[in-house]
């Protein structure tokens, strides 16, 4: 179809040494955030037989922005030497460059991505929701090491980002965020889960008192906590929620 919507991204890699992160490995994670929300991941041959009608595909894609705010030439990536060696999911000094980390581009344009180092991978990333940010701080913070063929194994290929992308245009955690069933995402089409998915199953069907029958839970969700390599899609009803989110919060991108 011809409706595709490219998103300009920069990425703020803040760091105290900025350039371990290559432009090549911030193109591979951009390849793995595009083939992931265009459902075009190889990986995909995963999802059980009972869950492939299920299997969205967004019109949602990612380009590195090519100007800046102020039209300048641009690759899209900006590396700052980082004035903390860590940065603690609250610690918003991260997104300003007067207190040593590197302000957002305008918000309304960009989707900015900070590359920095969380708290040494206990924490991979984490997203502003719509409408609940300051704008100089809106976007997305992501572990260096859970970029694509980097050291956050099994957390390093690249899916942290697509979590966070799915944070960022209004996904919640698939299993509603509490031990039970009253929880929700939000999403119709998901089953409904108990609790979060570590690990990998492994391929298994698991069930549980949300889903207590086949098909059972959808632990191979983007917005499940399961390992990189288990994870593989996200609904049509997530696919829907995202691109309403985009169109209400954020058709400046390509207005
Ligand atoms: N814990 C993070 C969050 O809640 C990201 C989890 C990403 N999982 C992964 N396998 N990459 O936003
Ligand atoms: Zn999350
Ligand atoms: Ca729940």
């Amino acid at each position: 179809e011809g409706n595709v919507i490219y998103i300009p991204v920069v990425f703020h890699v803040v760091l105290t040494n900025p350039a371990v992160i290559t432009d090549a490995q911030i193109q591979a994670q951009l390849n793995v955030l595009n083939k992931d929300f265009a459902g075009m991941n190889s990986d995909s041959v995963n999802i059980p037989a009972a869950f492939k009608p299920l299997f969205g595909k967004s019109q949602i894609q990612f380009k590195l922005a090519q100007r800046t705010p102020g039209n300048e030439p641009s690759k899209g990536i900006v590396r700052v030497t980082a004035a903390r060696s860590v940065y603690s999911t609250f610690d918003t000094s991260l997104k300003y460059s007067t207190l040593g980390g590197d302000d957002a581009w305008d918000p309304n344009r960009f989707l900015n991505v900070w590359i920095t180092n969380l708290s040494g991978g206990y924490v991979l990333g984490y997203s502003t929701l719509p409408g609940s940010s300051v704008p100089a701080e809106e976007g997305i913070a992501i572990h260096y090491a859970t970029l694509p063929a980097d050291s956050l194994t099994p957390i390093n290929r690249g899916r942290t980002l697509t979590h966070e992308a799915g944070h960022f245009f209004y996904l919640y955690h698939i299993w509603g965020d509490e031990n039970g069933c009253t929880g929700t995402d939000f999403v119709d089409d998901t089953p409904n889960q108990a609790t979060l998915t570590s690990g990998c199953p492994g391929g298994v069907m698991v069930t549980d008192g949300c889903s207590p029958a086949a098909p059972g839970i959808l632990y191979q969700d983007y917005m499940d906590y399961t390992d990189d390599a288990c994870m593989c899609l996200f609904t049509w009803g997530q696919v829907a929620r995202m691109e309403t989110a985009l169109n209400n919060y954020h058709a400046g991108y390509y207005t």
